[in-house]
């Protein structure tokens, strides 16, 4: 049987057309999923109820919309929200998590944009990730210095992991079988790992590129990275050569990895 692979990721240049882009992994076939004048930075899914959540920072909402399908689709505002950055979706209790980087608040709410809750207050949060098997919430910042969090689900128990980074930090994920977290360096393109309690920090690999290293997402083998107009692919295991997935004409932002039992297919979002 073959994977069915989906990337979804935002991609934007200063111009009117904006939008949510599929690339199919296998072919690297292009389709339009959604077009937005807008920034999004991170995108989450729900595998249950299958739709995909897309915070739009300055539009301030954060939309979702039916995936996989096969059409150009509607977006659904479910809830309002000010400057969302980072977002992620708990299979476990069905609750949507996010970040606004101002006035700096953690927030979750139901899959349907109902029972909004202020989770804790934070000096520029953005991205965001969850350990759903451990109940932890990871997330970064955008200042410099900067650092990295954990929280538990309620927003209680906070504790520094990473200290003192010199960058803003706009995509986070963790892979819980193997215990580390990983991060992109948004001024530097160091993509880092770690244990999740913080220590023995590793660069994986360094892009080269300076500002607009954005989102991360991965799978139990490979992480996906956005810098600048490209997404890449390299494996977990440090001293392996990256993959240049696409290439695009404009920035490509938020970066969204769908897997299932199929065909390989990939997806991309841009402005
Ligand atoms: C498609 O999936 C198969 C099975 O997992 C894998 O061997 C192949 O490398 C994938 N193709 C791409 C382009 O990722
Ligand atoms: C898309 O179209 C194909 C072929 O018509 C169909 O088999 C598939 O179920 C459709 N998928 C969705 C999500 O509607
Ligand atoms: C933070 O990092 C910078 C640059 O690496 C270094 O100069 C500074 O001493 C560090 N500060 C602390 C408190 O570790
Ligand atoms: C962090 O976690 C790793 C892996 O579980 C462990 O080996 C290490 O001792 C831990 N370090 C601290 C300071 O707790
Ligand atoms: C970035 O530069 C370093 C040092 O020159 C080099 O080892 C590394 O391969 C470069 N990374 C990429 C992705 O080209």
């Amino acid at each position: 049987m073959k994977l069915h692979q989906t990337m979804l990721c935002m991609q934007s240049l200063l111009i009117m057309i904006a939008g949510v882009y599929e690339i199919d992994l296998d072919t690297g076939e292009v389709r339009t999923l959604t077009r937005q004048n807008e920034q999004v930075f991170s995108m989450a899914y729900d595998h249950k109820k299958r739709y995909v959540y897309v915070p739009r920072y300055s539009t301030g909402d954060i939309v979702r919309f039916p995936y996989p399908n096969n059409h150009t689709v509607m977006l659904g505002t479910i809830v309002s929200t000010i400057y969302p950055v980072g977002i992620a979706f708990d299979s476990v209790n069905s609750h949507l998590y996010w970040t606004e980087i101002s006035p700096g608040r953690i927030m979750r709410c139901n899959p349907d944009g109902s029972d909004v809750t202020i989770l804790l207050n934070e000096n520029k949060p953005t991205a965001l990730t969850l350990d759903i098997q451990n109940r932890w919430i990871y997330y970064a910042q955008q200042l410099s210095p900067s650092e990295i969090f954990r929280t538990n689900f309620d927003g209680m128990d906070k504790r520094v992991i990473i200290k003192n980074l010199t960058t803003y930090v706009l995509g986070i994920g963790v892979d819980v079988d193997v215990e580390r977290l990983y991060w992109m360096e948004y001024y530097t393109g160091d993509l880092q790992s770690a244990w999740d309690n913080g220590s023995d920090v590793k660069t994986i690999i360094s892009t080269n590129v300076t500002i607009e290293n954005w989102d991360i997402d991965m799978d139990e083998d490979f992480i996906f990275y956005t810098s600048y107009n490209q997404i890449i692919k390299i494996n977990k295991f440090l001293g392996q050569i990256p993959t240049v997935v696409h290439t695009d004409t404009q920035r490509i932002y938020g970066v969204l990895l769908y897997k299932q039992d199929g065909k390989n297919t990939s997806i991309r979002n841009t402005i």
